[in-house]
């Protein structure tokens, strides 16, 4: 049987909080995947709503849904301003982002995110552009890559991982994950072995696809794509982006830095709707071991217009 391209998280609760309404307007799925979100938006949307579904891995448009209110855009969703410009859209009534990689990309060894799987060190969500892991640990100096581990993996003695990668490169150059995973293995603390592989694989991944800076770029335009009311709901998987989200949520800065007036009234283009991130449910964890991670988030855009920088 073939595997699923990807089990769709939270998806009851992230449609909700939607707020899909009558089914009118432009709505956008910032990470259309294997369209498990997009599909049921669709469901309740009317004929007039539009769905605009963006991905930035070319695999992902195989998937693409074959209906006339849907638009697929084969793009990175840090330039989504400019995508929905281009289709003559200026704003959207509701924002979905379910960030990170797809069980697709995760389980084809080829495409070098697993490390339970031998295969070329990729790690690229888009693999026709950028570097590849391989070419990136190939390339950097220690120092880059003790940063990169510390920041995107906060792994513990990262400068010892760093220097013992670029000691181990100089000897054979790092293609496959089994390599690196080899490498890695005469650090790995006893018992917590997967951890800590995971912790250095998603510090290379987050780096290799820009992940943070590309969310920070979509929350930011999310500021200007969304209709007063509109709601942006994402759902992350890690601390690292889910910070971005809940800060930004509640203060329209990443340094989560909250500005009044002097009636004490919140100046930020969002208003968080609800107070704690939504997680999946034990049941759906024990169906879909990957949601056991996601915190959802939703947020309304206020009538707040920053000032232009
Ligand atoms: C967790 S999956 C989304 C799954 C989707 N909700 C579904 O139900 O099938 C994340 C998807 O977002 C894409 N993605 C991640 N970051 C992206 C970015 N910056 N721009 C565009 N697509 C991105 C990945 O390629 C992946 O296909």
């Amino acid at each position: 049987m073939e595997e699923a391209y990807h089990v769709p998280v939270l998806l009851e609760s992230s449609i909700e909080h939607l707020k899909l309404g009558d089914g009118s307007g432009t709505w956008m799925d910032a990470t259309f995947g294997g369209g498990g979100h997009s599909k049921v938006i669709l469901q309740n949307l009317n004929s007039e709503g539009l769905l605009f579904g963006f991905d930035q891995d070319p695999d992902a448009t195989h998937n693409a849904i074959d209906d006339h209110r849907f638009t697929l855009v084969e793009a990175n969703f840090r330039y989504a301003k400019q995508f929905l410009s281009h289709n003559g859209v200026k704003k959207t009534n509701g924002i979905l982002a379910d960030l990170g990689v797809s069980s697709h990309q995760f389980d084809t060894a080829g495409r070098g995110f697993s490390l339970r799987m031998d295969g070329p060190l990729d790690m690229r969500m888009n693999h026709e552009a950028g570097i590849s892991a391989a070419e990136y640990i190939a390339d950097c100096t220690w120092e880059e890559l003790m940063v990169v581990l510390r920041m995107y993996g906060e792994v513990k003695r990262p400068d010892r991982i760093a220097r013992a990668i670029v000691a181990a490169r100089e000897e054979n150059p790092i293609t496959t994950t089994g390599e690196l995973v080899r490498i890695l293995s005469k650090m790995a603390p006893g018992g917590r072995e997967n951890k800590f592989y995971a912790q250095i694989f998603q510090a290379l991944r987050i780096e290799i696809n820009d992940e943070l800076s590309a969310l920070r770029d979509l929350l930011e335009q999310a500021t200007d794509l969304l209709e007063h009311g509109g709601r942006l709901v994402v759902i992350s998987y890690h601390s690292l982006e889910d910070r971005l989200v809940k800060h930004y949520m509640r203060s329209g800065n990443f340094e989560d830095k909250i500005e009044q007036d002097i009636k004490g009234k919140v100046l930020a283009p969002f208003k968080p709707v609800v107070r704690k991130a939504i997680c999946a449910s034990a049941e759906e964890v024990l169906f879909n071991p990957r949601a056991r991670s996601a915190r959802l988030r939703v947020a309304e855009r206020t009538d707040f217009l920053p000032k232009p920088c």
